[in-house]
């Protein structure tokens, strides 16, 4: 999903990441919290989310914004010791977003963290873990023939949502 955030100034940045999850508390994904996207929602924790389906109907666009958090501790404990060692090892290796003067560089830090944690569980870094988004306006855009789009929108009020149309 397209992921957009925002810094203090209201300079926004907008990349891909991966849905983790989605339920009744919201939608999740998983990143380092230093990096960029991790300094902006430090400094306004308020996303907006776009999945494209292409392929669905006549194409399929949802759109998600909302107030964003850190999942607990544990939950990201429980998906880093999910994911494949490499990955694992990746997560201590990258600055994420910051400078890089070579891959080398990045290499050999991958090389350092190996032997680190050679014949033992890697722990997940303080500095990486989950995000989720409790939403407050969800639109489903559903493409039909001749621009005649189909847009449903649902906006939280209070404790209960409701629905509404807009013009294509
Ligand atoms: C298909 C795809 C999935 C990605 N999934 C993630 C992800 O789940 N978490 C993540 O931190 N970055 C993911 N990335 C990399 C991000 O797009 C981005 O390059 C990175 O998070 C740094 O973004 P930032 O500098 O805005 O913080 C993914 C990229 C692609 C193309």
């Amino acid at each position: 999903m397209t992921l957009a955030t925002a810094d203090a100034d209201g300079r926004v940045s907008a990349r891909i990441v991966l849905l983790k999850g989605v339920d009744a508390d919201g939608f999740r994904f998983f990143t380092n919290y230093e990096s960029l996207k991790g300094a902006q929602l430090a400094a306004h924790p308020q996303v907006a989310l776009c999945f494209h389906w292409k392929l669905l109907r006549e194409q399929i666009q949802v759109r998600v914004e909302g107030a964003v958090s850190q999942v607990s501790a544990a939950e990201s404990d429980a998906y880093f010791a999910s994911r494949a060692r490499g990955s694992q090892i990746g997560a201590w290796a990258s600055l994420q977003s910051q400078a890089l003067p070579d891959r080398d560089t990045f290499e050999r830090r991958v090389a350092e963290v190996e032997k680190r944690f050679e014949g033992a569980a890697v722990p997940r870094p303080p500095h990486w873990g989950g995000y989720r988004v409790k939403p407050d306006r969800i639109e489903f855009w559903y493409g039909a023939r001749y621009r005649l789009h189909e847009r449903v929108t649902y906006v939280r009020d209070g404790g209960s949502w409701s629905k509404g149309l807009l013009y294509p």
